[in-house]
C-alpha cells in the first residue's frame, strides 16, 4: 500500500532540472518566475491526461477523418493567492481557454491557519474539472480550505497541482480530501517549526513578487 495514494510526483528530467534552479536562492526573480511557469505547464500536461474527449469530423487536404477534441465545459484554474498566480501563465500556455477562479487566502504567521479573503465561484461547477494551483503544500491548511470552498460551491472534479509538497501537508490533504489527486514536482523532507518546507524553496510569494 502506497503511503500517499493520492500523490503523483513527476520525476520527468525537465521538471527536476527546472526545480533545481527554482530551489536555488541565487536564482534571480525573473528567472524564478519563468521557471515556475514552465513547471506549471509541464505539470498541467500530466494533470489533464484523462480529460474526456469527443469525436469530431475534420477535412484534411486529402479526406474527411475522425479526430478528437476536449469535451465538455472549460477547465477551471484555481490559483491560491498570492503564490498560485505564479503558475497561471504557465497553465494558460497549454490551456488558453481555461476559466480562472481565484481563491485569496494567507497563512496567519502565528497560528499557520489559512485566512480566506476572496473567492470567485464558477457557474455550472458540476460540469467542470477544477485545477487548484499553488507552488507550496506545507501544512496543507490552505489547500484544504480552498478545496472545501470549491466543494461547498458544487465542484466535484478537483485536482491539485504544486511544486513542492511536505509529507505533513500531503497527509492532511489526503485525509481531508481523499478524492482529490495531488500532482507535485517534489515530495520534500518535512517542515520547520515555522511551517516552512525543508529543503523547499523559501517563501514562494515573496520570491515571485519581490516582497522580501
Ligand atoms: C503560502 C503558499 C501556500 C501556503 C502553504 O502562501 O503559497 O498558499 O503558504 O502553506 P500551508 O500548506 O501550510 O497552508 P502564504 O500564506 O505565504 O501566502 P502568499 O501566497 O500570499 O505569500
Ligand atoms: N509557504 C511558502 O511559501 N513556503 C513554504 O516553505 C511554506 C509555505
Amino acid at each position: 500500500m502506497k503511503r500517499f495514494p493520492t500523490l503523483t510526483v513527476s520525476n520527468h528530467p525537465l521538471i527536476q532540472h527546472k526545480l533545481t534552479y527554482i530551489r536555488d536562492k541565487n536564482t534571480p526573480k525573473k528567472v524564478f518566475k519563468e521557471l515556475v511557469d514552465e513547471v506549471g505547464t509541464l505539470l498541467a500536461y500530466e494533470i489533464t491526461k484523462n480529460l474526456p474527449v469527443s469525436a469530431v469530423q475534420v477535412e484534411t487536404p486529402l479526406q474527411t477523418t475522425t479526430c478528437h477534441v476536449i469535451a465538455g465545459k472549460n477547465v477551471v484554474l484555481v490559483p491560491l493567492l498570492r503564490a498560485g498566480l505564479g503558475m497561471v501563465d504557465g497553465v494558460l500556455n497549454l490551456i488558453p481557454n481555461c476559466a480562472i477562479s481565484h481563491v485569496g487566502l494567507y497563512r496567519d504567521h502565528e497560528t499557520h491557519q489559512p485566512v480566506t479573503y476572496y473567492f470567485k465561484p464558477m457557474p455550472e461547477p458540476t460540469e467542470r474539472m477544477f485545477i487548484m494551483v499553488d507552488p507550496m503544500l506545507a501544512t496543507g491548511g490552505s489547500a484544504i480550505a480552498s478545496a472545501n470552498l470549491l466543494k461547498e460551491n458544487g465542484a466535484e472534479n478537483i485536482k491539485f497541482m504544486c511544486l513542492v509538497a511536505a509529507p505533513e501537508g500531503v497527509e492532511a490533504f489526503q485525509h481531508a480530501h481523499p478524492d482529490i489527486e495531488i500532482f507535485a514536482a517534489a515530495l520534500d523532507d518535512g517542515l520547520t517549526e515555522d511551517a516552512y518546507i525543508l529543503p523547499g524553496l523559501g517563501d514562494a510569494g515573496d520570491r515571485l513578487f519581490g516582497t522580501k
